[in-house]
């Protein structure tokens, strides 16, 4: 079992469903298996910077009860990069060292960072300047981390997202409208194409396959002609038409957000006098609540598989779901491919073949 060890854990980037019980497994791993110390580590790389370092010590009587909470108990952020962080006078300082400082002050002998692609870049990096013994776990409700299978916090996600296209069915049909539900994922269409089928949406739109405005009418005024009074869409955040590109908007702070796609697509359906059409935008509703079974399934999985690479001295990989299995792949690998979704893959074949129209 080697000797005792004190490890770190920090939850960074957006937050997601499942993190809690990713965070339980580790103590109940760590703690009640190897008899080890878990500091949790507030507000990601934000708690190893303050000075003294803004620490949690976590035991399994403390976070039993963290298996169905939503969000994390640790608090994360999706700002202030460490090699460019903003300061207060408005000015971008490297404040990498003060991190890595945290981590050696602490005594830590390893840390668990669970992140996506971005967070898992920065806290490598930081892993390879300051000297950690780094262990990732992944989490995104966007799912695109290319090299594993699932993701801590999507299959909640599409859970949502599959339960508010089940309320709109009813609506769309008793108005005779179509109903458009904007979901997220950045870049990728993974939310989108998996609540879509589960859904029973009529049409998708996804990243991956642009699509076409005037084809998407001709489909709705089709069906129309054929007697179907309503029309469900789904469209992810980032779809956009060919020469076209994705709807975003700058917030107060300057800040770049995705999102509008869906009200754009209801302005032309309406503005060609199709159907009156409704624009619901899920937003953060896909990140809270609490996660579902699977994910807390994976999440409890990663946990236990992180601390056994502490364990076995397996640093700088990060846990991933491989056909039914926990697979440890190195870190660089794992976040080198964006996972996006495979326009000839199962899941837009069955598409196609339930007759769901993808607006190319
Ligand atoms: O990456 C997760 C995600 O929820 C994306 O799907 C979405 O585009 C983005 O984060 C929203 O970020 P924020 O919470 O900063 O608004």
């Amino acid at each position: 079992m080697g000797g005792h060890k004190r490890i770190g854990i920090l939850t960074s980037g957006g937050d997601c469903a499942g993190l809690n019980p990713v965070i339980r497994a580790v103590v109940q791993r760590a703690v009640g298996t190897y008899g080890w110390e878990v500091l949790g580590i507030r507000q990601a790389t934000l708690g190893l910077m303050a000075n003294p370092a803004n620490v949690w010590p976590l035991d399994p009587k403390t976070v039993n009860s963290w298996l169905t909470v939503g969000g994390t108990m640790l608090g994360t952020t999706n700002t202030g990069n460490p090699f460019a962080f903003p300061m207060s006078d408005g000015t971008l300082r490297d404040r990498s060292e003060d991190i890595i400082q945290g981590y050696h002050q602490l005594g830590l002998d390893a840390i668990i960072g669970i992140g996506g692609d971005g967070s898992m870049a920065i806290l490598r990096q930081l892993a390879q300047q300051g000297g950690w013994n780094l262990v990732g776990i992944p989490k995104t409700i966007d799912n695109d981390v290319g090299i594993t299978e699932r993701s801590i916090g999507f299959d909640t996600a599409v859970n949502i997202a599959t339960e508010a296209l089940d309320r709109l069915q009813f609506t769309a049909a008793s108005h005779s409208r179509v109903m458009i539900l904007e979901v997220m994922g950045r870049d990728a269409g993974h939310i989108a194409i998996s609540a879509g089928i589960a859904g029973g949406a009529d049409i998708i739109l996804i990243p991956e396959i642009p699509y076409s405005m005037e084809k998407i009418c001709n489909k709705l005024q089709g069906w129309q002609r054929r007697g179907k009074n309503y029309a469900l869409i789904v469209t992810a955040e980032a779809a956009r038409t060919q020469d076209g590109e994705a709807v975003t908007s700058i917030n107060a702070l300057g800040q770049c957000r995705l999102g509008g796609v869906g009200q754009d697509i209801a302005d032309q359906i309406c503005n060609r006098n199709i159907a009156e059409t409704r624009v619901t935008v899920l937003g953060h509703i896909q990140r809270g609540g609490m996660p579902s079974p699977l994910d807390r399934l994976i999440a409890s999985a990663f946990g236990v598989a992180a601390v056994d690479l502490i364990a076995q001295g397996k640093y700088d990989h990060l846990v991933t779901w491989q056909k039914r299995q926990v697979v440890s792949v190195p870190i660089t690998e794992a976040i080198s491919q964006y996972g996006t979704v495979d326009p000839d893959g199962t899941l837009v074949r069955t598409a196609r073949g339930l007759g769901i129209y993808l607006g190319d």
